[in-house]
């Protein structure tokens, strides 16, 4: 276990409390999730920038197209995806170390968040499925049938990427680490 002394500006190892080891509980086998050498605390603002970036990319795409320039139309969009894939690798990476955050906040601020987070979670489901079969059917240039699944596509998806956002927001004060 890994304690974190922010007023030493040094980590505290179960170790140096218990230097021989008599901690009155029995050693628990070294896990990535507790003893981690390396903190991610850097995950969380990373993966909502990813987020973010994700968002601002959905919208210059619809721009792009609105304007007919489809080359930029479909850079924006596989830049896009490939955010919201590193974004997916990174999350995952982060939930798997660490758990999950519990948010903190009470009243009527935590029914919102988790009315927020409800949604995200539900709609964050549909996207890779909804994405993938735009993408094929541009590339299959079924331009017809592309936009009509287009405008279910990108209402989810920039909701979830500006949620995504929004939840890392409102969860700032509720992570374990500094
Ligand atoms: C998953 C990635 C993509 C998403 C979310 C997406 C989203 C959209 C959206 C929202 C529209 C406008 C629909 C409307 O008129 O309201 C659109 C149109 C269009 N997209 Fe994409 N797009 C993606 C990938 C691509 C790619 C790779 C191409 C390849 C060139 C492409 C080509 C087009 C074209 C040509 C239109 C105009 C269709 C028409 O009005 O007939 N899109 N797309």
């Amino acid at each position: 276990m890994t304690i974190s002394t922010p007023d030493s500006g040094r980590t505290t190892t179960r170790k140096d409390l218990h230097p021989r080891g008599d901690s009155g509980a029995r050693p628990r086998p070294r896990t990535a999730a507790h003893d981690s050498p390396m903190s991610l605390s850097y995950l969380p603002p990373l993966n909502a920038t990813l987020n973010g970036l994700s968002g601002v990319l959905l919208l210059l795409g619809l721009v792009f197209i609105r304007k007919g320039r489809r080359d930029a139309h479909r850079a924006c969009m596989f830049g896009a995806l490939t955010v919201s894939v590193l974004f997916l690798a990174s999350y995952l990476t982060y939930h798997f170390q660490v758990g999950t955050t519990r948010y903190t906040g009470t009243g009527g601020i935590r029914t919102v968040y988790l009315a927020i987070l409800a949604s995200h979670t539900l709609l964050a489901a549909a996207v890779p499925p909804l994405a993938i079969v735009t993408l094929v059917r541009a590339l299959k240039e079924r331009f017809d049938r592309h936009r009509t699944i287009a405008r279910i596509t990108f209402p989810i998806w920039l909701y979830v990427s500006v949620t995504g956002v929004v939840v890392y927001l409102m969860l700032r004060g509720s992570y374990a680490h500094p």
